[in-house]
Order: C-alpha cells, then structure tokens, then sequence
C-alpha cells in the first residue's frame, strides 16, 4: 500500500486504485485521468454518520458534505444516497445538485455575495437554509422571502477570530476576513438581533467555519466554545435559544508519509465531548450539531493519472519530468504549494534513482505539481500518478493554455466507469460566436 490501504501494488508492479490496475485504466481511458474511489467516499461519509450518530445520539447531528471540493453530478448522487446534506456556495454548484436528483431541502446555501439572482433562485428551488453572511444579504433575503411568501430558516455566520494553523490562503475564521460577521467586535451579536426582527426570518442557528486542513482539534474545540457563548450571549440579551451550531469543515487528511489525517471518530469524539460540558457549564440546551466536511470526504478516494513527456535533465541543476496535464487540472501547488505523493504508476516497485520536479505543459514557469520528487529514471510513456487529489482538483480546474479539463472516472471493486467525459475542442468553443 502507499499512504492508504485503497492504494496497492498489484503482482505487475502497478499501482492498483479500487481493484483496477492504473496502467489498464490509462489503456482504456487516456490521460490526464482522475479517478475517483468510490467505496472509499462512501466509507468517509459513513465514518461520518456514525460518529456523529454515537456521540451526538440519533437526531443530535448531522453532516453536510462541502461540495466546493468536488462538484459534479455523480458525487451530489452518492451524497444522498448515503443521506448526508450539502453545502452549496453558488447558484452553479445549486444546479448541479438539483439535476442530480439532490433533495435541495437538504443543502446549506453558502456565499459571503450572493446577488440577489442568487438568493431568488435559491428561493425559487426551495433551498433547506440560507447561511445569511453580511448585514445586506439580511435585508435582501428578509425582502425576497416577503415577496415569495415565504418563513426562510437561516443560519448566521460568524467569525469567531481564530486562525489555525495551516496555510494562510485556507483560513476563514479571522476577524480580518471577508467571510462573516465578527464576534469580538459585537456585530455578530447585533446582527442576529437584526435577523430576530425581520418577519421572514427563522434564525435556527449559527455557523463558523475556521479553514482547511486542520490537523489539530483543539482550534475546533476553541471555535465550539466561541459558538457556545454566543448562543448563551444571544439567550441573555434577546431571550432566545439557537437550537443548531454549523463547526463548518476542516477536518486535515494526509498527503504525504509525514501527514496524519485528522481521525473522523477521534475528532467528532473529542468535539461532542468537549460541547457537553461547556453546554453544562454555561448552562444552555445543547444544540444539533452539524459538520460540513469536503476534503476528508473526497480528497484520499482520488487520483491523478499522467503520462510522461520528457525527463529533462539539467547538468548541475535538477531534474524535470513534464506530464501531459498542469497546474490546469491540480492548481494546488501554484497556489499553495501544498504536499503530494507522486509513484511511477507502472513502475511502482522500482527504486528511486532522481529527484525531479515534475511540472505540467501550461506555458507558465509556475507550472509545478510538485518539487523534489524521488522517481525512477522515467521515459516518455511511463505513467505517473499523484495521489490524494480528490478535493479541490477537479473544482478548481480551469483552461489555461485551452488545455481540456480532464475525464473522470469511478473505480471500485476492480470495476469502473466513466463519470465526466473528457473535454473537447467544441466544449473550449461552446460559447465563442
Ligand atoms: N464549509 C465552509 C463554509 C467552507 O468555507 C469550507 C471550505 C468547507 C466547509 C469545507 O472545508 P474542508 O472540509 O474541505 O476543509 N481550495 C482550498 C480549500 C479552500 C476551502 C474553503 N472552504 C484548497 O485547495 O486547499
């Protein structure tokens, strides 16, 4: 296995993903190619479920997969079969979700600007519950919710001013935020005030969402108090209880050896845990308690296939293997520079004789998917894969350089299929007049 008992090496020497052998999947399907384990997200949605089911009892939780990191038609119908929630953040990803068949009374509408198109379309599909973010959506939403005729549940989101640690691009709970409204300033207290009053308005809970990749529980736990106490700030000044708290996602998963995810069970364990007492302690009812994880539902069922272009080797200087995708379909590395795990596919049992960067074909010096990878001494054919890549890829793919976005595929129990088909040149052009 490499990182996750889901990546094997079969008798071939090839890395093997759900029962199929990459260098096969590669044959049949071409590259660049993600592959999506299936079983594997439905065994996070599941560690999910129970958790929250065991430490929170039958109705005390839910979860609510976080779609921006991996939004396609095929992953809205596993969620709901497996019946967890969503989180949408667009009226495109609430599209997506609807001709999926998603029951959209079960989806979280998410955004720090939806326009007030936005907000009506979301109306218009009977969208569960609006995370209202700012004083204007409040108004908006409160005035469309009139003109519809309609009680809309909302959440309002907070920020509690705590940034953990991870990269600076992914936090989204500091008081210096576009995202929410500021506890430690008491706007947030003056704005659920604010939502009390409006007549279209359910205020049912509250939200918070600190970042991603969070491989500690104690900023969750510490975000849990800060949501504790302002229901308890709420209760004092307004006489009203929140019956939901919304700990957003988070939940760190491993990319590399020196990585370890964030234990769902563990996790939900400490965190349920922790909220009783502090519920006890400031002696308030404890609320329904909802997580809104993405990447740790998504990321470790997937992976990238490429195939080698060149091993350029530059004398006193390193190497550099280009592969037939880029920064286009896995923008990560540019952005983040954040870790992977890279394996010659089909030549996953030889030892490493280079290290190399290995970079994609978009016309951008930028253009890495990873440094300082140790490889065999590849040639133009081998096929590399990079594993891990099933959040946050595929969503943030874009067409620079007009290179096609990637086909996607389903693997599990040696079987697979395809779930998006590979870009074409007309899909480039659709819209050109
Ligand atoms: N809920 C809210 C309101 C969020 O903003 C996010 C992520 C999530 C849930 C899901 O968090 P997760 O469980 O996936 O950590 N593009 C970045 C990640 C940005 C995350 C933004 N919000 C990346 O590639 O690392």
């Amino acid at each position: 296995m490499i990182l996750y008992e889901h990546f094997k090496i079969n008798s071939k020497g090839h890395l093997e993903i759900g029962g199929c052998d990459s260098v096969e999947l590669v044959e049949k399907y071409g590259t660049p190619l993600y592959v999506l384990d299936e079983n594997k997200i439905r065994e996070n949605c599941r560690a999910y479920k129970n958790a929250v089911k065991k430490y929170f009892g039958e109705n005390g939780g839910e979860i609510a997969f976080a779609s921006k990191s991996l939004s396609f038609k095929g992953i809205y119908k596993i969620i709901a079969d497996e019946n967890l929630w969503t989180d949408i953040v667009s009226p495109g990803e609430l599209q997506t979700a609807k001709e999926a068949g998603f029951p959209l009374e079960n989806a979280y509408f998410h955004g720090n600007n939806k326009t007030d198109w936005d907000i009506e379309y979301g109306l218009d599909n009977n969208i569960g519950v609006f995370v209202v973010d700012n004083m204007e959506e409040i108004d908006v939403l409160n005035q469309l919710c009139g003109k519809h005729g309609k009680i809309q549940e909302v959440l309002l989101r907070i920020s509690p001013g705590i940034e953990p640690e991870t990269h600076a691009k992914i936090t989204t709970g500091g008081v210096d935020s576009k995202f929410g409204i500021a506890v430690g300033t008491g706007q947030a207290l003056e704005a659920a005030g604010y939502i009390l009053e409006k007549k279209n308005l359910n205020l049912t809970g509250i939200h918070c969402h600190i970042g991603s990749q969070i491989f500690d529980v104690q900023p969750l736990l510490d975000t849990a108090d800060c949501m504790l106490e302002f229901a308890k700030d709420v209760k004092n000044k307004y006489n009203y209880e929140i019956d939901i708290i919304n700990l957003g996602g988070g939940f760190g998963v491993k990319y590399i050896d020196s990585q370890q995810s964030l234990n769902i069970d563990e996790g939900v364990k400490a965190i349920a845990e922790h909220i009783k007492i502090k519920c006890g302690e400031l002696d308030i009812k404890t609320p329904k308690i909802v997580f809104e994880p993405g990447r740790s539902i998504v990321a470790n069922a997937g992976a990238t296939l490429y195939t080698v272009g060149t091993n350029k080797k530059i004398t006193g200087y390193k190497n550099y293997i280009s592969v037939d995708g880029s920064m286009g379909d896995n923008p990560r590395y540019a952005l983040y520079e954040a870790p992977y795990t890279i394996v010659a596919a089909n030549k996953a049992n030889e030892k490493s004789e280079i290290t190399a960067a290995v970079v994609g074909r978009c016309c951008e010096s930028g253009d890495f998917i990873q440094e300082d990878v140790e490889l065999p001494d590849l040639k133009r054919g081998d096929i590399l894969a990079v594993l891990v890549t099933g959040a946050y890829n595929y969503s943030m793919a874009m067409n620079y350089n007009r290179l096609p976005r990637p086909a996607m595929i389903f693997v599990g129990d040696g079987g697979s299929r395809i779930a998006i088909k590979r870009e074409t040149f007309e899909d480039l052009m659709r819209n050109e007049i």
